[in-house]
């Protein structure tokens, strides 16, 4: 049982107050791009889970747990809970989305388990469970984990994972610079506060932009450009400053939208078209500002079996 997940880039990252939960309450308008995470469960002897890179991509897996810390793991261990049954299962998740990279790798990873192992342990055609108890136990993973099972382009709040679909026209192109290790999401929230703080400002409630969804409704992609937005961008340009370098080199080559994608450090940049795309990455790659460079289309469907 193979199961794909993609990447997701954050359109408009709107962070609100601290909760006493320890999360943040936002707005968070989701956007699922062509970069995709591979979940293979086989039947075992019991739980296990190796970690590769996908022949095509320059993903540094070291930093990815082999043991319960792996999410992937987590939500198999979730789902056999759920159907009352051992959870024997060989996962093999085969990575193309950085690690750490602020585009939602782990969580994919867990929405894909979480789709394989349901499928793998109950071949019903009526499955025990259903779609929205997936979705639950996604949210129990982890706050991006639900937008990676519905993929698409989706309105997240709460912690992010209450999900509604936004309207799309057309496709958009992508180009994603890497960088060198990651960035921990909790340290850049963290680091969103502290600024907060320094200035005296009180975090705003967060708002869904209209200009955002205008653009998405019409396909306008000068108006996407102009209309992204993440929080959590100056957060981690201040825990990582050579970041500024990589989104000023995609805006020198015409990028029509340039951001930090969720809590970094990987750069996104919207490009005008799909040669226009062609030209940024090449252009990025031989800059020397990125680890990797790499180029994607949105929105796409989440977690799907193959
Ligand atoms: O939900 P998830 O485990 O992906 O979140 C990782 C971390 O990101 C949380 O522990 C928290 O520090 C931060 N976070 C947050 N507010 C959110 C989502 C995540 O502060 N809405």
């Amino acid at each position: 049982m193979t199961v794909r997940a993609p990447a997701k880039v954050n359109l408009q990252l709107a962070v609100g107050p601290l909760r006493d939960d320890g999360y943040h309450d936002l707005v968070n308008v989701f956007h699922a791009v062509s970069l995709v995470d591979e979940v293979t469960a086989v039947p075992a002897d019991r739980l296990e889970v190796t970690v590769e890179a996908a022949p095509t991509a320059r993903v540094a897996i070291e930093g990815v747990p082999v043991d319960g810390g792996n999410l992937a793991v987590r939500a198999a261990l979730l789902v056999a809970e759920r159907l009352g049954v051992e959870p024997q299962a060989a996962l093999r998740i085969r990575k193309a989305i950085p690690v750490a990279g602020g585009m939602a790798g782990g969580s994919a990873d867990a929405a894909a388990a979480l789709v394989a192992c349901a499928r793998l342990w109950d071949d019903r055609e009526d499955p025990l469970l259903t779609r929205d108890d997936l979705l639950e136990l996604g949210a129990v993973l982890g706050s991006d984990v639900p937008f990676a099972l519905v993929g698409g382009t989706a309105v997240g709040v709460g912690r992010g994972e209450r999900l509604t679909p936004a309207l799309t026209r057309g496709t958009f192109h992508w180009v994603f610079a890497t960088a060198d290790g990651g960035l921990s999401t909790p340290e850049v929230y963290a680091e969103c506060d502290r600024l907060r703080d320094a200035r005296g400002e009180r975090a705003p409630w967060p708002e869904v932009s209209q200009a955002l969804m205008t653009a998405l409704a019409t396909g306008d992609v000068k108006a996407l450009g102009a209309a992204l937005d993440n929080d959590l961008q100056a957060p981690a340009l201040a825990l990582r400053p050579a970041l500024r370098r990589t989104l000023a080199t995609g805006r020198d080559h015409g990028a029509i939208g340039a951001l930090v994608s969720g809590s970094g450090p990987t750069c996104a940049f919207l490009a005008e078209s799909e040669e226009h795309a062609g030209e940024l990455a090449a252009a990025l790659d031989g800059s020397g500002v990125a680890q990797s460079v790499v180029r994607a289309h949105g929105p796409v469907p989440g977690a799907t079996i193959i």
